[in-house]
């Protein structure tokens, strides 16, 4: 009688090949070790396990096995599917801590590196100037006033003893502000106009300085701006002498442009002082010697001044029997530029910031 292994006595010998189970895992596993990022590795275990896989199939024919060897065949399976659920397991771990670390090399924060420093302004060379000439005087007991840059032409000229056929007055020279009134308006050509407002104020004695801005109709070249600053100077008081003058512009010239640098006085001729004198310092590039800056004189005009005109004490109602004065003039964008041994005053007014920052 033919004997058939009774299937209870002795468990039956798992059903599938075990040299296929093996070549459907090391497929699979190749494919996940191989997945480059989550998508593949979705592939790899569509392919693996999925409904199309050939192990998907196998757990088909699981359903057709005699029940007897059915679970020694489902145990196979289960084993088989999880190796392959922890190499995907596994996989799957790296790429995320893979992505990870790349998201934080890419949104990395390098707080040691140098970041440069907020760009921060600083005051320009001519308004540095100008607040230090104001300090001077200032430090010699002086006021420092303003006045309007558009004038009328009493002001700004007659006012000042400058005759209605001076030169200064042309179109050619002074900017006109069409104001259609009667009366002739202008952009202040010097800031001379402002000794007239401080005299009229009535309040004596005056020391005052009046810093500002004027206006000529000059093309710009090294030398000349037809928007540029002056520094006037007045004072008026009981007895004020020609050697109160010079000894004032003697005090200011060392105190901004140091010891080393001599200040002189030459005749001159401007219509509200009399006597008038240009006065001059001496060259601050060749210290005195002579150079292409101060055309081989040694010498380098900075400015107009004299006693006040007895005219114009007489057009503002100060009495010039009582009282005297004198009263200076200069240019301060040209002063800055000898202190600071600049060739060109455009330089000034074209606003590089490599050349600004300079000083
Ligand atoms: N206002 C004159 C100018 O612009 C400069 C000047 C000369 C001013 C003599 C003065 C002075 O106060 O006394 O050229």
């Amino acid at each position: 009688m033919a004997t058939e292994p009774s299937p209870t006595t002795s468990a039956p010998s798992p059903p599938f090949d075990s040299t296929e189970l093996a070549e459907i895992e090391s497929e699979a596993a190749s494919r996940i070790d191989a997945a480059a990022d989550i998508e593949a590795l979705e592939e790899a275990e569509r392919l693996a396990v999925g409904k199309r896989s050939r192990f998907a199939l196998l757990y088909q024919q699981l359903r057709s096995f005699d029940p007897a060897v059915r679970k020694g065949g489902g145990q196979q399976l289960q084993e088989l599917r999880r190796r392959l659920d922890e190499a995907l397991e596994r996989r799957r771990a790296a790429l995320s801590a893979e992505e990870r670390a790349s998201r934080l090399l890419e949104d990395r924060l390098d707080l040691t590196e140098v970041m440069s420093s907020p760009l921060q302004g600083h005051l320009h060379v001519v308004t540095q100037v100008r607040e230090e000439l104001e300090d001077v005087f200032v430090g010699m007991g002086y006021e420092v006033a303003e006045g309007p840059e558009i004038e009328s032409d009493w002001y700004n000229f007659e006012a000042l003893n400058i005759p209605p056929d001076h030169p200064a007055r042309s179109s050619v020279d002074t900017f006109f502000v069409d104001s259609g009134q009667a009366e002739t308006l202008l952009l202040r050509t010097h800031t001379s106009p402002v000794q007239i407002h401080l005299l009229e104020r009535g309040r004596l004695p005056i020391y005052a300085v009046v810093p500002g801005r004027v206006y000529r109709r000059d093309t710009p070249d090294a030398t000349h701006l037809p928007v540029f600053h002056q520094l006037e100077g007045l004072v008026v008081d009981r007895g004020v002498s020609f050697g109160d003058l010079a000894g004032t512009i003697e005090t200011f010239v060392p105190a901004i442009f140091g010891a080393s640098v001599r200040s002189r006085l030459r005749p001159g001729y401007f219509p509200f002082t009399e006597p008038s004198a240009e006065f001059e310092i001496s060259c601050a590039i060749c210290d005195g010697s002579g150079c292409r800056t101060c055309s081989g004189t040694g010498w380098i005009e900075l400015g107009g001044c004299g006693m006040v005109h007895p005219a114009v004490f007489e057009q503002t109602g100060v009495d010039p029997e009582e009282w005297s004065g004198f009263a200076f003039g200069f240019g301060i964008d040209r002063l800055a530029i000898m202190r600071h041994g600049i060739a060109d005053l455009r330089l000034l007014v074209e606003n590089d910031v490599r050349f600004l920052e300079q000083f």
